[in-house]
């Protein structure tokens, strides 16, 4: 730690200056990449459990709970990359009404941690994980319907 803080000393006497050296804010192509990975890694967890739902993958109680308790730390995660200007700068899919209609976005965003906030419990049983997989669902398919272009844009 000494040392560090003697080259940042030893910089700014050289230079004049406190460069340091992380961006303030990413930029919007990084925010764009950062939410769409985050609904991916959302997307492939909430697929195992809905497969489980489905009757195609057998039930196993460790299995859904860690998975809900996973989906619980990912929800929120996407939410803070759709700030002012990350509707351009790299291909995707975000509606332009997701900035001229905030509170409804916000809305939506907000049913989802809701619903996935009782995922945990629900995947105790596999009746009670079923009943919450549709719930959640519901709050993905009603974004994508109001918020999600079809199309990829620039
Ligand atoms: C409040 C709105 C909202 C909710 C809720 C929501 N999504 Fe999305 N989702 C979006 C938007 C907007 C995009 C497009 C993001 C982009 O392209 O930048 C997206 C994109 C995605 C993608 C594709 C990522 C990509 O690379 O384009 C997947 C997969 C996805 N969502 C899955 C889900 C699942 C599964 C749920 C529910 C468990 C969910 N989403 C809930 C708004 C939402």
């Amino acid at each position: 730690m000494r040392k560090s803080l003697q080259k940042i000393v030893l910089a700014i006497a050289v230079t004049g200056t406190l460069h340091i050296a992380y961006a303030a804010d990413p930029k919007p192509e990084e925010e764009i990449r950062y939410r769409q990975s985050a609904f991916n890694v959302i997307g492939r967890n909430f697929n195992a459990l809905g497969a489980i739902a489905k009757g195609e993958r057998p039930y196993d109680q460790a299995f859904a709970v860690k998975t809900a308790a996973l989906l619980e730390l990912l929800a929120p995660l996407p939410f803070g990359s759709f700030g002012p200007g990350t509707d351009k700068g790299a291909l995707n899919k975000a509606d332009p009404k997701i900035w001229t209609e905030q509170a409804k976005y916000k809305e939506a965003a907000e049913k989802f941690q809701v619903e996935i906030a009782k995922l945990s419990a629900a995947a105790k049983d596999l009746n009670s994980l079923k009943a919450q997989v549709g719930e959640i669902g519901k709050t993905c398919k009603g974004c994508h319907d109001d918020f999600r272009l079809k199309e990829a844009r620039q």
